[in-house]
């Protein structure tokens, strides 16, 4: 049987390059062998989204995002995570069988904290309800940033120990880290982050682009300069849009000078829209139908379901919140 592939999304701001090689194109790629299970996970975006119309606003424009990059909801499932608020209940039997120092062993939520955001409880249990939306659907293959390769490692944890307290039930699921071609960086070198408001944006119009491609962290050399490539963060952007052949092509122009970091970026910003603009074209499209989007949603979120309730049926036997 084939595996099932699922992965959630926060609708946190517009997506960026970071979100795109981490999580989305893998899982565009995936929906050509496989059915994939995707979600918009609203619920997750509350510990740092506390505005509802910005809520509202963030998780309609996710939609668009992921539909415009080819997300083929007729193929897959696609849903709004809270459209299907079963989630909740199995949050809850599995925060009973959670240990609490397992989620203080926790680096995001560490990260997280140290950065100056509250510590709630819904940050400290976000690994939780992380847990649910795997087990729920019985996700087996994750793909997702590296950054959260422990939350899956933690659902697998929780799974185990669900399934020694009350028999097996959960399918234990495997993260997928995509490696070949690393973590892109952002403009300033770190972890391309919207917290870290380093971030190239998939739908920046092209102004905007411009201004954050141009703002990409360079050191002082002059154009005839001789430059290291494995130094050089636009030479790391610019691995992820071009043939291995023509990376190669720009390290040897890297190493020999001659080549300068304002006609390298102009080449970077060209590239990249370029990449993006049959995309920005499909978004405008399904932007201008409300309806239909909504629809698409609707109808994932029933799909979804129907899978949930099997599980959430045996799970309540288990526990025993099914008494009658
Ligand atoms: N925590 C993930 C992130 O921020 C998003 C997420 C929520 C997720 N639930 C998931 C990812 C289930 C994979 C599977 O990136």
């Amino acid at each position: 049987m084939e595996k099932r592939v699922l992965s959630g999304i926060q609708p946190s701001g517009r997506f960026h390059l970071g979100n795109y090689f981490s999580m989305i194109k893998p899982m565009i790629e995936y929906q050509k062998k496989n059915k994939i299970f995707c979600f918009i996970v609203n619920l997750h975006a509350l510990t740092s989204v506390q505005s509802g119309d910005l809520l509202r606003k963030q998780t309609f424009e996710s939609a668009l995002d992921l539909l415009a990059l080819g997300l083929d909801p007729e193929k897959n499932i696609f849903w709004v995570q809270n459209d299907v608020n079963e989630i909740m209940e199995l949050t809850w039997y599995l925060s009973c069988v959670t240990p609490k120092g397992l989620l203080e062993r926790c680096h995001s939520y560490k990260d997280k904290v140290a950065k100056g955001i509250p510590a709630s409880h819904g940050l400290f249990s976000y690994p939780v309800l992380m847990a649910a939306d795997i087990l729920l659907y019985q996700g087996e293959i994750i793909p997702v940033g590296k950054d959260q390769k422990q939350h899956v490692e933690v659902t697998r944890d929780i799974a185990i120990k669900f399934n020694n307290t009350y028999g097996e039930v959960f399918k234990l699921p495997e993260p997928e880290i995509s490696e070949d071609t690393g973590i892109i960086p952002g403009i300033d070198g770190q972890k391309m982050s919207k917290s870290y408001n380093n971030t190239i944006d998939i739908f920046a119009e092209k102004t905007e682009l411009k201004k954050q491609i141009m703002s990409i962290v360079t050191d002082s050399k002059a154009v005839e300069d001789p430059k290291n490539p494995d130094e050089s963060i636009l030479l790391a952007i610019m691995q992820f849009f071009v043939s291995e052949e023509e990376f190669n092509d720009w390290k040897t122009r890297f190493w020999n000078g001659g080549t300068g970091y304002g006609e390298t970026k102009k080449y970077l910003l060209e590239i990249i829209n370029n990449y993006f603009t049959p995309f920005r074209e499909k978004r405008e499209e399904y932007s201008k139908d409300r309806e239909l989007v909504l629809r698409i949603l609707r109808n994932g979120a029933d799909k979804a379901r129907e899978i949930a309730m099997v599980t959430l049926n045996e799970v309540r036997k288990r526990v025993g919140t099914k008494y009658y």
